[in-house]
């Protein structure tokens, strides 16, 4: 862990010493069109268990939910089958920010809930009971980030929904890394 630890502070060492040349730049990947640097794209499994705005019957409150105030106006939403394991994926390269469209503590609705792996390892999780009273939609959501990952190449993996299990949402609105 240590020389882990070491061999850390060494790449932040030389990559300091590259800053007058390199600069960090944040790339924006939207769920709908992708990578603008790389042209790939997030992919959603299964298919038919993800849907785009700004069609939402499934989705509670959804008078309440305006596609213009999302990135490039999209989203993509695992509303649609209850009770099955929903996953998003995605290669990217360095630090990390995931952003949703929330909605916190429905009375009558499945919280928004989601688990983060990176490259295999589970990271983190979210849930919106956890994070506010407030009921209503919210957009540009941090959801997850991570700023200390080496700058290589991972791999993302949201996973949303148990099978069989309580029933959850997802909005997927776009992911940012550096
Ligand atoms: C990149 O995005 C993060 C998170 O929004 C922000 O804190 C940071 O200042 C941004 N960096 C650049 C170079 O725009
Ligand atoms: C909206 O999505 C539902 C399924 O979630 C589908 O049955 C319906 O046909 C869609 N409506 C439009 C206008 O795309
Ligand atoms: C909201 O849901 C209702 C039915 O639940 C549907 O008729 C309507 O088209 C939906 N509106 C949007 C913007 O998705
Ligand atoms: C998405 O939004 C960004 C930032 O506003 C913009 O530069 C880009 O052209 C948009 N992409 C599409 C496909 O609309
Ligand atoms: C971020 O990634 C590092 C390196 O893999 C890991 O040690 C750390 O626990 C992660 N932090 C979060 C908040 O996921």
């Amino acid at each position: 862990m240590l020389f882990v630890r070491f061999l850390f502070s060494c790449l932040l060492i030389s990559f300091h010493c590259q800053c007058a040349i390199t600069t960090f730049v944040n790339i924006t990947v939207d769920d709908q069109f992708g990578d603008p640097s790389t042209h790939s794209q997030i992919s959603y499994m299964p298919p038919d268990a993800w849907s785009i705005a700004p069609n939402c019957s499934h989705c509670p409150d959804n008078l309440s939910l305006f596609p213009a105030k999302a990135y490039n106006r999209t989203w993509h939403d695992g509303a649609v089958r209850p009770g099955t394991v929903r996953s998003a994926s995605l290669q990217f390269y360095g630090k990390l920010h995931v952003f949703d469209v929330i909605l916190h503590s429905h009375p009558h609705f499945r919280k928004c809930s989601m688990i983060f792996f990176i490259d295999g390892v589970r990271m983190g999780s979210y849930s919106s009971e956890l994070n506010s009273a407030q009921d209503q939609w919210m957009y540009d959501v941090v959801v997850f980030q991570n700023t200390s990952l080496a700058m290589t190449k991972h791999q993302l993996l949201i996973q949303s929904g148990q099978e069989n299990g309580p029933d959850t949402i997802i909005l997927l609105d776009y992911i940012m890394y550096s």
